[in-house]
């Protein structure tokens, strides 16, 4: 069954991104796109390197496109493998939309076909350090 519009284009986004992916040593594309507060999408994929800790996640490159282009809050994310297995964003990516986005964010983990699961950010990092941690009496000016 299509889902709606809006998710459908998330969808097709995420697809692209992941067909893009230059992932070489894992031989796992993945795609992400994120929707900012502006209602646009944002599409990454990962890009892995010969020296293999300075490749980086699919999530991490939509972060860079949507901050380039003026946006910092995130509404809600699609990420997209190929794998049986769930590809839910590692440790440091959702430290990284934690950063732009509140607990409640929902995050559409798909498979090429379409949404397989969706959760909420704080689902995925409870308990989260996030910008607020940083307000109060102890900030440094
Ligand atoms: N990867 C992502 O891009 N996003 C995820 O959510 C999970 C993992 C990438 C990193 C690496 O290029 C490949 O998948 C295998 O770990």
């Amino acid at each position: 069954m299509a889902g709606s519009k809006a998710i459908d284009d998330m969808i097709a986004l995420a697809r692209m991104a992941m067909e893009r992916a230059y992932a070489p040593y894992s031989g796992f594309p993945v795609g992400a796109v994120l929707r900012g507060a502006n209602g646009k999408l944002y599409a990454g994929c990962n890009v892995e390197n010969a020296a293999h800790p300075e490749g980086w996640c699919a999530e991490t490159s939509a972060i860079a496109a949507m901050v380039a282009d003026g946006e910092r809050t995130i509404v809600e994310a699609t990420v997209m493998g190929k794998s049986e297995a769930l590809v839910t964003p590692c440790g440091g990516c959702r430290q990284r939309l934690r950063e732009f986005a509140a607990e409640n964010l929902p995050i559409h983990i798909c498979g090429p076909a379409g949404v397989r699961q969706t959760m909420t950010l704080g689902e995925l990092l409870p308990l989260s350090f996030g910008p607020h941690n940083l307000a109060g009496p102890g900030k440094k000016r």
